[in-house]
């Protein structure tokens, strides 16, 4: 089953870390962050990743939950997520950032490393709703 390791944007950019940053998750590993902030998914088999953070208990953000919004957006650090149709992010985002909208994405790879919560980047705020 694939495994999804998340850190929040949020507690990120309250660190004064950056976005880009190599070595995220093993500066997050050490420093003992709510479980809601940093730690580690079981996604099942074409399960979608923010289904999977709601069964476990998490409240990630979201809105429309069909690609169409900038709500549920994460920033793929390691790995690969397919996404189905979406309509709301430029090639350049998907291909050169690494966003991927989680209502929509699915693991592509047994591991994979996301920064969840990414709405909160300049970039996507004009398609939050
Ligand atoms: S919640 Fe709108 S694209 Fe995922």
């Amino acid at each position: 089953m694939p495994t999804v390791e998340y850190l929040n944007y949020e507690v990120l950019d309250d660190q004064g870390w950056d976005i880009n940053d190599d070595d995220l998750f093993e500066k997050a590993a050490g420093e003992g962050f709510d479980e809601e902030d940093y730690g580690s998914l079981e996604v099942n088999q074409g399960e979608y990743i923010l289904e999977s953070a709601e069964a476990q208990g998490y409240d990630w953000p979201f809105s429309c939950r069909a690609g169409a919004c900038a709500n549920c957006a994460a920033i793929i650090k390691e790995g690969e997520i397919d996404m189905d149709m979406q309509q709301i992010l430029s090639d350049e985002e998907v291909e050169d950032k690494n966003v991927r909208l989680t209502c929509i994405g699915s693991p592509a790879t047994d591991e994979v490393k996301i920064v969840y919560n990414a709405k909160h980047l300049d970039y996507l705020q004009n398609r939050v709703i």
